[in-house]
């Protein structure tokens, strides 16, 4: 999706500078992109704050760790950078703004092309902002989304573990492919090797069965920090959560469905491979999760989004 702002250029951080968005190049050579080697993270804002930038850089950290790359720094720098990029790039948010802060650590250049005479790092590390793409998922908050069962299957845990944060995306991609191939509003669900149900592009899935909240378990999906949220707030508003295995019946017969993601927080989903989830329509308690959230960060969600869709 094209930006909207243009002209002004961003502040980005790579491998020790703050460079504008254009200079901010890395090697062909890099594993970023020479094989998707690599793990990030993606934190939103919130009324121009971070949100939950502490877990978001534990789960980097942990990621890094399962993936044996050194990001030659720890957390707490980690932490600092992303605030000096959301700092440095501030005033370029308008009203109604807020901004998605990018940690990406790939494992440096490619050990058989480095140059002998030459010294490599052994990672390389980028954190830049790009504006929230509200207009893209506004409409969904009122129609709900359509969730869609792709041939392709989540990655399997015994070969990488989906816990990790990475880049190599291409079940998730080839998914989408093949959603929106089907619906152009729609949006894959991936099914596990047992034909469980896992998750999506860049987002976790729930669903309501009389009253109760169910996931997937951390066995064949990311910790989501969204995910996480929706728990935390379902315990202070005592509704029941279900970290369990879930069949494409399940979801059938549900009452309620959503997504959760850094961006959206809560997307409610109102359609499942062409068959309506229970009234068709965002459910009640799906709501009540999304108000709840709003009043945690103290801006409307939901409001803040669908301002955007009178934009050009
Ligand atoms: C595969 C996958 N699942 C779930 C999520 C949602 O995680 P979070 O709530 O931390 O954004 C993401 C986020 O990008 C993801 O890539």
């Amino acid at each position: 999706m094209l930006e909207k702002k243009r002209g002004k250029e961003r502040i980005v951080y790579l491998d020790g500078r703050f460079v504008p968005e254009s200079q901010a190049k890395i090697s062909i050579f890099d594993t970023a992109f020479h094989n998707a080697y690599m793990v990030h993270e993606a934190i939103r804002t919130f009324n121009g704050k971070l949100f939950k930038l502490e877990e978001h850089t534990a789960r980097l950290f942990r990621s890094l760790r399962c993936a044996r790359i050194d990001a030659a720094m720890g957390p707490s720098e980690m932490k600092k950078i992303s605030l000096e990029v959301l700092e440095a790039n501030q005033h370029l948010l308008g009203e109604n703004d807020d901004y998605w802060i990018y940690q990406h650590v790939s494992a440096g250049v490619v050990p058989q092309f480095r140059y002998e005479d030459r010294t490599y790092k052994d990672s390389t590390v980028i954190i830049y902002c790009w504006m929230l793409p509200f207009k893209a998922y506004a409409r969904y908050y009122e129609v709900g989304a359509h969730a869609i069962t792709p041939w392709v299957r989540r990655i399997s845990p015994q070969c990488v573990d989906p816990k990790i944060k990475t880049c190599s995306r291409m079940d998730l991609n080839l998914g989408t492919r093949e959603a929106k191939l089907i619906d152009p509003d729609g949006y894959c669900l991936l099914l596990d090797e047992q034909t469980n149900v896992a998750e999506g592009d860049g987002y976790n899935f729930f669903i309501v069965s009389k009253g109760v909240l169910r996931t997937p378990s951390l066995r064949n999906v990311l910790g989501g920090i969204s995910r996480e949220t929706v728990m935390e707030l379902a315990k202070e508003m005592k509704i029941c959560v279900e970290e369990t295995d879930i069949q494409t019946y399940d979801v059938y017969n549900a009452d309620e469905a959503f997504f959760t993601a850094t961006s959206y927080c809560i997307l409610p989903v109102t359609k499942f491979n062409g068959i309506q989830i229970g009234q068709g329509k965002p459910g009640l308690l799906t709501k009540r999760l999304l108000e709840a959230w709003s009043n945690k960060v103290g801006i409307n969600i939901v409001k803040q989004t669908l301002s955007h869709l009178e934009e050009k």
